[in-house]
């Protein structure tokens, strides 16, 4: 990846009316990386996208494309190609047509056009559904329309606002890992939009979480998953022990927190602390190993008792209560290991708890 971005987005903001949608936005992609956009809805993600695109005039910023400052272009002159939430297929259109559009008001010629439709329709496993209808389509091959209509116009940016939400789980999973394949294949740059947490974490080289029209965190996903800055972070990335702590003591990169009865020295987060202060601590129910009362232990030792218990599959979720506070502990692969009940002892690592000083 080259060290000069993509693209820039330097302190945009967009309003409407009263709504500031968009608040002093700032982020660079590197040219061929999977950038995602991830927030609950109406935080400002598809505000940005457009913005991006040139659909809407920020009130503020700037956005650069390949070094250069596009605010003054038309969206069909930015070197940018959106795909839509729903789609947006031209009904009246067969798919062999919908692809050509972008290139017919280019006006690329008929010959070149013909060669650049039929490989992007094969690119993207449409091969012989060229004289359907939309209507004649399922979601997933209208949603492959979609990305060839953006992708044969050859984008430098290709922008997708959530293409995957009106699909089912699995059919969902399935494109997920094409779309990935995908952007390896091109080397393009994605500008990805999702309000699922799962398919950011799963799809991204980078992840920008927004909030209320600002960016809360970005970085890499393994970084937002495990050190996130704020409760709000890390609890919409995922399924989180958040626990009251306070710091009692601060020595090179390690900070002593104490939780109820217990004490541990963990990481040093990158944030301002001071002894006495209260903290939170996240830690992902992953990150502990499970035994009956009794078991010898690793790390950091909680004597608890099993409340509740799901099957999730992949994974046993118990419930387990510490002293007054029940926490959420995955035990992985539960088809290979006994079920557990009753009083337990969980080993935490310390390498996993982080703090949180908000
Ligand atoms: N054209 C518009 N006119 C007025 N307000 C708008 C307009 N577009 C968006 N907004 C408002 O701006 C805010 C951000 O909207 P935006 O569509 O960017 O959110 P989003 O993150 O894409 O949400 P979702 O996940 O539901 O698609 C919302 O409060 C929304 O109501
Ligand atoms: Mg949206």
């Amino acid at each position: 990846m080259a060290s000069e971005p993509h693209l820039r987005v330097s302190h945009v903001t967009k309003r409407f009316g009263g709504v500031t949608a968009v608040d002093d936005v700032s982020f660079d992609v590197p040219k061929g990386a999977f950038a995602t956009l991830l927030g609950p809805s109406g935080c400002g993600k598809t505000t940005t996208l457009r913005t991006i695109a040139g659909f809407y005039d920020p009130d503020h910023g700037d956005i650069e494309i390949a070094g250069r400052r596009v605010n003054d272009l038309p969206a069909h002159r930015r070197g940018t190609a959106m795909v839509f939430q729903d789609y947006a297929l031209f009904p009246h259109m067969t798919v062999r047509d919908n692809v050509a559009y972008g290139l017919r008001v280019a006006h690329v010629s008929r010959s070149d056009r013909e060669r650049r439709v039929a490989e992007t329709i094969a690119f993207v496993g449409l091969k012989g559904l060229e004289d359907r209808w939309p209507n004649q389509l399922s979601g997933g091959q209208q949603q492959r329309v979609a990305v060839a209509r953006a992708l044969v116009i050859e984008p430098q940016v290709l922008l997708l606002d959530e293409p995957l939400s009106n699909l089912d789980a699995k059919l969902r999973e399935q494109l997920r890992v094409e779309m990935r394949i995908l952007q390896r294949r091109l080397g393009m740059t994605f500008v990805y939009v999702t309000h699922d947490q799962e398919e950011a974490l799963s799809l991204s080289d980078w992840i920008a979480v927004m909030n209320a029209g600002k960016v809360e965190q970005a970085g890499a996903p393994w970084e937002i998953y495990y050190h996130p800055k704020t409760a709000f972070l890390a609890d919409f990335v995922g399924a989180v022990n958040l626990v009251a702590a306070r710091v009692e003591d601060l020595a090179d990169g390690m900070v002593t927190v104490r939780f109820g009865a217990h004490q541990a020295v963990v990481r040093r987060p990158d944030a301002e602390l001071r002894t006495g202060q209260d903290v939170r601590l996240c830690v992902r129910p992953e990150s502990f190993a499970i035994a009956p009362a009794g078991a010898p232990t690793t790390g950091i030792a909680l004597p608890g008792a099993i409340v509740r218990r799901a099957f999730l599959g992949d994974t046993m979720r118990y419930w387990v209560k510490v002293d007054d506070r029940e926490w959420i502990v995955d035990q992985p692969d539960p088809g290979g290991s006994a079920t557990l009940d009753g009083p337990v002892s969980l080993s935490l690592r310390p390498d996993r708890v982080h703090v949180i000083a908000e």
